[in-house]
């Protein structure tokens, strides 16, 4: 593997999940892999769980880490060729995503979508012009519409706490007062696709996600029958896709409530965090037995370590 820009970059996602399952036993087997490399984490938006785990992955594999935050800290950059870069736009990719190759052997980069151009997030400006311009390989910590690392670690938490070889998996949309990304939902679908289990997506009308990542999952409007006999509860929320970047309903029914996980299975509680209490979820369904939100945020060590370890073995 070269770049990690998407789940399905994975030769196989099940050895993937088994690889990083043992690595986590063992989290300093391959410490000295990563001796005398170096690798960058380029953030152009907020982050707690990406930052820390991504840096502690690679600083379990000897690699020493460099962290910029490229959106505060860093040069405007322009990505459209042939401009006349007469505004305030200071770098073209072209030049930053090179002379960051010289410095550094992997970089990952975090940017998320605009939500005001579909076009433009559809077609991953920031991410595809790095692997475009980079001379190392490219590492998606959250661009415009995936999540990779996220969606690898909730694999790994699902294999850790499944009971049945064909568990029901449901991935919840709940309300929220601000619009937010499709990205988390278009990996965990994408990697669901991947796995053997009954995959539900739930959310109200008009929150259908881009169809060509969809493709034939099985779409329940009905949040309740969605969670009859669920096995795993997965919630996020996202903003319109139709209407883009739009919050067209914030139905506070759509919570998680203690009364609706009553419906399932005695479902496992997942959520990619941060989250906010009492809008998304109940105070009492994340605090139950049940959550293993943190266990969650805990695997994405262990995601992003055995990413970075194919990416030093194959490079
Ligand atoms: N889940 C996740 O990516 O968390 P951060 O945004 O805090 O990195």
């Amino acid at each position: 593997m070269k770049h990690y820009l998407s789940i399905n970059n994975l030769d196989s996602l099940q050895k993937t999940i088994e690889e990083a399952i043992k690595l986590k036993k063992s989290p300093l087997q391959f410490k000295f892999l990563g001796e005398g490399k170096t690798i960058c984490l380029l953030f152009f938006n907020n982050s707690l769980r990406t930052r820390l785990s991504t840096q502690k992955a690679a600083q379990n594999l000897g690699m020493n880490v460099i962290v910029m935050n490229f959106g505060s800290e860093g040069w405007a950059l322009e990505f459209e060729d042939g401009t006349v870069m007469n505004q305030e736009k200071s770098e073209h990719v072209k030049e930053a995503a090179q002379v960051i190759s010289q410095y550094c052997d992997i970089v990952a980069i975090r940017a998320f979508a605009s939500l005001t151009d579909k076009e433009k997030d559809e077609a991953e400006i920031v991410l595809h012009n790095f692997k475009k311009y980079a001379t190392i390989p490219v590492v998606n910590m959250e661009s415009a519409i995936g999540h990779p690392l996220q969606a690898l670690a909730d694999a790994i938490t699902i294999e850790e706490y499944k009971t049945k070889e064909k568990p029901k998996v449901v991935l919840s949309w709940a309300p929220h007062p601000k619009a937010l990304p499709h990205a988390v939902a278009n990996s965990f679908i994408e990697m669901m696709q991947l796995q053997d289990a009954d995959f539900v997506i739930t959310h109200p009308k008009d929150y259908e996600l881009n169809p060509e990542i969809t493709k034939n999952s099985k779409i329940e409007y009905n949040q309740d029958k969605a969670f009859e006999n669920a096995d795993f509860i997965y919630v996020k929320n996202w903003s319109s896709y139709k209407e883009y970047g739009k919050v067209v309903n914030t139905d506070a029914s759509w919570m998680i409530t203690e009364e609706k996980m009553k419906k399932t299975n005695n479902a496992k509680f997942m959520h990619c965090l941060p989250v906010r209490r009492n809008v998304i979820v109940e105070d009492a369904v994340l605090d139950s037995n049940n959550s293993i939100v943190i266990e969650e945020a805990n695997n994405r060590t262990y995601s992003a370590q055995i990413i970075l370890k194919k990416i030093l073995e194959n490079n």
